[in-house]
């Protein structure tokens, strides 16, 4: 019952990808109770297709456990796929060791949501951000190393740059260690900036400062930005392109008002229900289940169908035996996809009105 259309990213945008994942995936084998054969499969993530190109940004939103961080890592090359392949500039990268290692790690920079546990807390700022410039930066830059300490400083804004330079991590608040964390990626004159959830751990009040920033840098340095986050509302304002993930699959993706604004998965909309707005009137998140438990990894012995459809309230019996085909929500051009039985002509007259 395949419609033929399959997840993979729009192509013909005018900038060439950067970083590409072409059908990812990853799963983990874990040890388990010696009564069920002592190991245990977790399939963390399956047939993730995405896309980063120059100055856009590709938001990843799921909730906790759905495989987003495993994603990130494995673009990072912090963990080798057991599917599926990265490919850099249109070249696939393979098990990198060595300088071939080094420069990819410049190239493709990381930042974690927690910026006190990504700072080494024994090192002054000026030593770690040196220390970076000295292995990846970029070796055209002649320029006395003080001069591009400051620069790297007053793009993160901390002013004055000198006031940081000599300090420990302890002594600065977590909003100005995100600063520093986010200067350390850019002294490496990457052209991919990986987003694992980079404000989820601050103060709320200083986020919006965080996310300006980084979608400011996003434009001037021409970064191609892949953001994690678990909160749709932010994936929206700050993405062009928004990928909804759970339990390891990518279930809808499209531009991001498209998706925001017709949210065509269950899922999605469970998503965009849970997210913070006084202003929205409608459905309580609580009726179709709520979110937070449940978007975990599928294991080994998870059914085949859709990974969703055990909290969906619009399942149907098909829902429950075979994976969703993938489906145009809008015209093929607009790029709105969803893995979803219900927006499938054969499937879709099946559906009833939600089981609570
Ligand atoms: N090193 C690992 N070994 C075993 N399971 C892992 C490992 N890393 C992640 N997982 C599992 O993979 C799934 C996805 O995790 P993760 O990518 O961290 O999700 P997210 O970032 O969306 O919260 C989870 O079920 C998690 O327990
Ligand atoms: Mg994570």
């Amino acid at each position: 019952m395949s419609t033929g259309i399959d997840m993979a990213p729009l192509t013909g945008t005018a900038e060439e990808p950067v970083l590409e994942a072409v059908g990812l995936g990853k799963t983990f084998q874990v040890s388990g109770p010696p009564t069920a054969g002592g190991r245990r499969k977790v399939v963390a993530v399956e047939g993730v297709d995405l896309t980063l190109r120059a100055g856009s940004t590709v938001a990843l939103v799921g909730e906790s456990g759905s495989g987003k961080s495993t994603v990130a890592r494995l673009l990072a090359q912090l963990l080798p796929p057991t599917a599926g392949e990265v490919r850099l500039h249109g070249k696939p990268v393979h098990a990198r060791t060595g300088r071939q290692r080094r420069r990819y790690v410049g190239e493709v920079q990381l930042l974690l949501q927690d910026p006190f546990a990504s700072l080494n807390p024994i090192h002054t700022i000026r030593y770690q951000l040196t220390r970076v410039l000295r292995l990846h930066g970029n070796r055209a830059d002649h320029r006395p190393t003080e001069e591009k300490l400051v620069e790297l400083l007053t793009t993160v804004q901390l002013h004055p740059a000198g006031q940081f330079l000599d300090k420990y991590p302890h002594q600065l608040s977590g909003g100005q260690l995100q600063r520093i964390a986010i200067a350390r990626t850019l002294a490496a004159s990457p052209s991919v900036l990986l987003l694992d959830e980079p404000v989820s751990m601050l103060d709320v009040s200083i986020r919006l400062g965080i996310l300006n920033l980084l979608a400011g840098l996003k434009e001037q340095q021409q970064l191609g930005t892949l953001y994690i986050t678990h909160d749709i509302a932010s994936a929206r304002y700050f993405a062009d392109e928004i990928l909804v993930m759970y339990r390891g699959h990518v279930v809808e993706r499209g531009p991001s008002e498209s998706v925001t604004q017709h949210p065509a998965h269950p899922y999605t909309q469970l998503l965009i229900d849970s997210a913070p707005d006084p202003a929205r009137r409608g459905r309580d998140a609580n009726e179709i289940g709520g979110i937070g438990q449940g978007g975990g990894a599928a294991s080994a012995a998870a059914p085949t169908g859709c990974p969703f459809a055990r909290r969906c309230p619009y399942a149907m019996p098909v829902c429950l035996s075979q994976m969703p085909a993938v489906s145009e929500v809008g015209t093929e051009a607009e790029g709105h996809r969803v893995r979803c039985w219900l927006n499938t002509p054969e499937t879709a007259g099946e559906a009833r009105s939600p089981r609570h």
